[in-house]
């Protein structure tokens, strides 16, 4: 059964920010609140390392200046349980901005309050972060932030259908304004679309076999009238993969983050984003970016890459003819920055990620 969270009103959002002098742009009417007991469990990952990136922390080779930039103007596009933003907040002065995007109104109800009073100007967006250059000026940040995917709160809750532990419906929409949940989407895909997804998101082996047993059972459950369940697809998996039955769980983990990325359009968000935020930078800001997994990590690097060109002329002119001068980024760390051991031992779910941080030229 999906647990259905109580319904709570823009004004209510406003009346948490308000207190805090902050404001909710764009808020839906019908916000849902999920979070029981305030309770929002997620660690921010190398949270250090993004500070020193955004230059409201000294040390490291990410800002080996000490440069403090309080009085900047900052967008955490991913706020989740606010733990960067928090933190963030607490080293802004009274002249400091901070605007926050998440598109999951679990998010925005518990960060807004765990914010409210800390950030001097907090504005939160409860939107997807494409749409970061509708929402903000050209060249007016100085820092922006993404610690992408998913929170572990949107994992461990599970009537949110985003994790296969405790069999409850898939759903993984991170915005439930969203029309298509994934066992909407599942249920109209072709295998041969599901293939490419599994293959692009989640670089698996057998993708057609796989997907065309996957569309298959969600074809006899909607005859059945019945829910797609995480047991449904680990048949699925189980039929195709006899062989690494004691790989089900990394199978299962890479076959939810396919279709998870699909339902909500990750890769694209990503691309889009990135686009709006060189533009909305500074000359000098900061681009400080997080990623969980290779697929999303390439997605980044290839972005940015485009930015890192001076010479944007067509490969087959021998000489150039666009000036040369089209560089807007410039990468500050050559190599990721990756978590310590001991930030592993602690919190798991940093293991794989990935800290990459640019700068507007
Ligand atoms: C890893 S969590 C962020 C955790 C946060 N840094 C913290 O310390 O609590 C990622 C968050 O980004 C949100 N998110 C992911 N993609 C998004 C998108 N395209 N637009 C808006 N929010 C997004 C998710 O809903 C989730 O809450």
């Amino acid at each position: 059964m999906t647990r259905h969270s109580p319904q709570v009103s823009k004004s209510q959002i406003n009346e948490v920010l308000n207190s805090a002098g902050g404001v909710v742009r764009a808020c839906t009417e019908n916000a849902t609140v999920g979070v029981e007991g305030g309770v929002f469990y997620h660690d921010p990952v190398m949270l250090h390392g993004c500070l020193q990136g955004l230059r409201l922390e000294g040390g490291s080779e990410l800002n080996e200046a000490c440069e403090i930039i309080a009085d900047g103007t900052f967008v955490d596009c991913t706020l989740g349980g606010g733990g960067h933003s928090y933190a963030i907040a607490t080293r802004l002065s009274a002249a400091g901005t901070l605007h926050a995007f998440d598109r999951d109104d679990d998010a925005v109800q518990f960060a807004s309050r765990r914010l409210a009073g800390v950030a001097p100007r907090f504005v939160v967006h409860p939107v997807a972060f494409a749409q970061l250059g509708s929402e903000i000026p050209a060249d007016s940040l100085d820092g922006v932030l993404y610690d992408l995917g998913i929170s572990s709160h949107q994992v461990d809750d599970s009537g949110r259908g985003f994790t296969f532990v405790g069999n409850n419906p898939l759903d993984l929409r991170m915005d439930r304004r969203e029309d298509v949940s994934a066992q909407e989407w599942l249920r109209t895909v072709s295998a041969d679309d599901l293939a490419y997804a599994l293959r692009k998101n989640a670089d698996m082996d057998r993708a057609f076999k796989l997907a065309t047993r996957i569309v298959e059972v969600a074809a006899a459950t909607a005859k059945e009238g019945c829910e797609i369940l995480p047991s449904h697809i680990k048949e699925a998996v189980e039929s195709v993969f006899p062989d690494k039955r004691r790989d089900a769980n990394s199978l299962m983990a890479r076959v939810f983050q396919a279709v998870r990325m699909e339902v909500n359009g990750e890769l694209g968000q990503i691309e889009t984003s990135i686009r709006a935020a060189v533009d909305c930078l500074k000359v000098g800001g900061r681009l400080v970016i997080m990623s969980y997994h290779s697929v999303e990590d390439r997605c980044v690097k290839d972005v940015c890459a485009e930015f890192e060109k001076a010479c944007v002329c067509p490969e087959h002119l021998p000489v150039c003819m666009c000036g040369g001068n089209h560089q807007r980024l410039r990468k500050v760390n050559r190599k990721p920055i990756l978590p310590t051991e001991e930030e592993i031992a602690i919190n798991s779910r940093a293991r794989s990620a990935k800290l990459r941080v640019y700068e507007r030229i």
